[in-house]
């Protein structure tokens, strides 16, 4: 790989400008760099005016997402060499951008406080025992760094945002509804007021998770199942009646 490698980031700037643009930096290039390198010697040594977000370094804080070359990623998990010379880096679409490659993601926040939390099943005597094999199913889940690619690369997040909540807050969901002890099901408001029906499995989000979560087959599909077992299952639907009566 030769000497200097051309970066393009996305600059925008509320107060200047209606609308943003790339603008092309050339850096030298240093065995082992990750995008995030090459951005940081930009606003080291370029221009110490671009808005970045970042903060661990080690792909676990979830805060340095980004398009990098169009796809969804951490620029500090994605090496150069990995991407080539020639490096886009633009901010996540789906959310709104506040400056540069800064977006805001305060939406998810709204979403996640949304969601019931864990709430343990009634009758529970403590001390709660649990078999390692049966929290092996939520934990998967807890690896989530809330980086929210998941969420940047879904095509209905993209084009509709609301009423979905999402593939980040259905892995959320899934964390407690199949740990052993919770007691409640999100699934029913899931798929009302979160559009779970929206979702046409497409898996994109489960390609770019950088904790490698099977959200579409282990999150998704589960909390869609139990959905359609809870609402439209006639057994449980009488049982659930009588117990009405
Ligand atoms: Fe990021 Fe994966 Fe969590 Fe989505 S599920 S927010 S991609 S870590
Ligand atoms: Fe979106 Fe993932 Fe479903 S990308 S459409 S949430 S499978
Ligand atoms: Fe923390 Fe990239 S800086 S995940």
């Amino acid at each position: 790989m030769s000497d200097d490698i051309s970066v393009k980031v996305f600059r925008f700037d509320p107060e200047t400008e209606k609308e943003g643009k790339f603008v092309e930096y050339k850096v030298p290039y240093v065995d082992g760099m990750v995008v995030l390198d090459t951005v940081r010697y930009v606003e080291e040594k370029i221009d110490p005016t671009i808005s970045i977000r970042w903060n661990c370094k080690a792909g676990k804080c979830g805060s340095c997402s980004a398009e990098i070359n169009g796809r969804p990623s951490l620029m500090c998990k994605t090496r150069v060499e990995e991407v080539g010379k020639n490096i886009t880096v633009a901010p996540m679409a789906a959310f709104p951008l506040i400056k540069d490659l800064v977006t805001d993601v305060s939406k998810n926040w709204e979403i996640a406080r949304k969601i019931p939390m864990f709430t343990p099943k009634e009758g529970l005597e403590k001390p709660w025992r649990i078999n390692p094999k049966d929290v092996e199913r939520s934990k998967e889940f807890k690896r989530c760094i809330e980086c929210f690619l998941c969420m940047d690369v879904c095509h209905v997040v993209r084009e509709h945002f609301t009423p979905y909540f999402g593939p980040r807050h259905i892995v959320k969901a899934a964390s407690w509804d199949m740990h052993p002890l919770d007691g409640l099901d999100r699934s029913r408001m899931l798929n009302e007021e979160g559009g779970m029906g929206y979702c046409n499995i497409t898996k994109c989000c489960t390609e770019v998770c950088p904790e490698h979560i099977k959200i579409t087959d282990n999150a998704i599909i589960q909390e869609k199942e139990r959905a359609v077992d809870r609402q439209y299952d006639p057994i449980a639907m009488l049982i659930k009646n009588r117990r009405h009566k």
